[in-house]
């Protein structure tokens, strides 16, 4: 994915904007994982009275910090083995465009000559609100300022003064794919995509809503994973929260997809959660629909299990009133192909996920109804199936959260584990297109 075979041409000045649009776009894409060390200060609750001796801390520094976490900075602006915020982690397109190379996080450290030390407070709400860099140049929307533009000034002037007291680092991220060196492209791509503006509360529905729509919409860039993309990678409107895909860089040059679930009410998404069950999984990182695995580590560490019970069940009560989008094809087996996936699950997952796939108290989750299993695009199942299903370092571990689940890679073959999806994606009262073992050998 690394080398783009492009070659400069001053004399084709159609061509190559016209790449670098295609390119520079969506990159909004995912992210490998930078499991990061979580400091203690939790957000507000002032200790009373005791320990007066500890320095007093700036609450806008202290708020700052929430949000920062509530939009999961560190998990893009931290490099596998480098310093928090200090940037230099890589993201790749996603097929067919991952030949234009990576791009890279930038050093968000106070750092005067390599981070944003010299930034004014109006050059980082720029950033910020309207995906303009420090020069003036556009940024990529890897960088997900289409949803953080929603975030009010208030809120990222307190992000700005946290990122202020982080330790300075000196570190320059390596330079992006050559694609990417010209930014000018990116503005027929906001012309078309980007919808710069404030969160409009919508008088018709509760505080509480408001506050998860705000959350969900803007910092915590959910839709940037859970929405589909069109053909210039940016996220379609009209299936908004309906799953979406991901790669994620397992390796220099191996890219592995995900698919995120569906998010709204259909039966296909998290229509049988109930707001205790989603708000439980965003805080707890389990509930007894699932836990967590996969890129949502990341999120959950990094992020939603620092917010408070408040803020986490905000955002459950706005995702369960997502309208449903339950756009998977139902497939039908015939009797031989439901015969071998059956037994297939009866040797390899009955035991846990037990014969009527509901899952059982402290073995596993339900099976049937899952927003992995009836996923539009089939890569987190298939690679549940292949690499198992674990919590990440720093994951919360609370009592009841699940075991992990092990993996089969080497139990079965591509043709057996594609058998066992489809059987997965049908029986029960499940849907889900078809895979095949081309599907399963991909994500090997
Ligand atoms: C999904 C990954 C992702 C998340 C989450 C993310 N960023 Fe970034 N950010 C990037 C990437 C990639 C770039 C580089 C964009 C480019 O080169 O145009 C970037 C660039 C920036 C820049 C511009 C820096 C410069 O030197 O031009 C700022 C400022 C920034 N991010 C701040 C933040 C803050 C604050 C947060 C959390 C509220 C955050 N980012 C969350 C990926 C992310
Ligand atoms: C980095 C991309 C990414 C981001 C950002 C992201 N998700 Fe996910 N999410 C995924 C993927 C991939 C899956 C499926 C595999 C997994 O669980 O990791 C998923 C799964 C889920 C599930 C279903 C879990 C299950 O096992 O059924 C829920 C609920 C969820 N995400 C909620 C959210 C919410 C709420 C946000 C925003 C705060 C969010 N996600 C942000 C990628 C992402
Ligand atoms: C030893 C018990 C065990 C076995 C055997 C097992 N699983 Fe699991 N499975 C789990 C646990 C525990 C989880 C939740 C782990 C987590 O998310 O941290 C899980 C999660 C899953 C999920 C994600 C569900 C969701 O909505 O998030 C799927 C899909 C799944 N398993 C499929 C299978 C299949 C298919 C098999 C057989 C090949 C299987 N499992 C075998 C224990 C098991």
């Amino acid at each position: 994915m690394q080398n783009t075979k492009q070659k400069r041409n001053k004399i084709r000045p159609l061509a190559w904007p016209l790449a670098l649009t295609i390119a520079a776009l969506g990159a909004a894409v995912l992210v490998s994982t930078a499991p990061m060390a979580q400091d203690a200060a939790a957000p507000a609750e002032a200790p009373a009275a005791e320990a007066p001796a500890a320095p007093p801390v700036d609450p806008l520094v202290q708020k700052g910090e929430y949000l920062a976490r509530a939009g999961n900075c560190i998990s893009c602006h931290t490099r596998p083995g480098g310093e928090p915020f200090a940037g230099g982690l890589a993201f790749s397109l996603p097929a067919p465009y991952t030949f234009l190379g990576q791009i890279h996080s930038t050093n968000i450290t106070p750092d005067a000559e390599t981070g944003i030390g010299t930034w004014t407070e109006e050059q980082f709400i720029r950033a910020m609100h309207e995906g303009v860099g420090a020069d003036g140049s556009r940024l990529l929307p890897a960088f997900p300022y289409t949803a953080f533009t929603l975030t009010t000034t208030e809120d990222v002037k307190a992000i700005y003064a946290y990122l202020k007291t982080v330790a300075p680092v000196k570190y320059t991220a390596p330079s992006n794919g050559i694609a990417f060196a010209m930014r000018w492209p990116m503005m027929f791509w906001n012309a078309l995509f980007f919808k710069e503006g404030r969160y409009q509360p919508d008088a018709k529905q509760s505080d509480e809503w408001n506050r998860g729509a705000y959350l969900v919409e803007g910092l915590g860039h959910c839709s940037a994973c859970h929405t589909p993309r069109n053909l210039l990678l940016a996220e379609r409107s009209d299936k908004k929260f309906s799953g979406g895909t991901q790669p994620d860089l397992v390796a220099e040059g191996k890219v592995r997809t995900w698919s995120a679930a569906n998010l709204t009410s259909a039966p296909v998404g998290l229509g049988g959660w109930s707001v205790d069950q989603i708000s439980k999984y965003l805080k707890l990182g389990h509930s007894t629909k699932a836990g967590i695995f996969g890129p949502m580590n990341e999120v959950i560490v990094n992020s939603l299990q620092h917010l408070t019970n408040e803020d986490a069940k905000a955002m459950a009560v706005y995702i369960k009133s997502l309208p449903p989008i339950d756009d998977v094809p139902k497939q039908t087996l015939t009797e031989e192909q439901k015969t071998a996936g059956e037994a297939l699950y009866k040797k390899h997952c009955d035991e846990c996920h037990i014969a009527s796939g509901r899952g059982a108290f402290m073995k596993a989750p339900p099976v049937a109804g899952s927003a992995i299993v009836q996923a539009a695009h089939p890569a987190s199942l298939i690679n549940v199936i292949l690499y198992g299903a674990k919590v990440g370092k720093g994951g919360p571990a609370p009592f009841g959260a699940w075991e992990d689940m092990p993996s089969f890679a080497t139990k079965m073959n591509d043709a057996e584990i594609a058998t066992l999806a489809n059987f997965l994606r049908s029986n029960w009262d499940n849907k889900g297109g078809p895979v095949t073992a081309a599907d399963v050998a991909k994500q090997r």
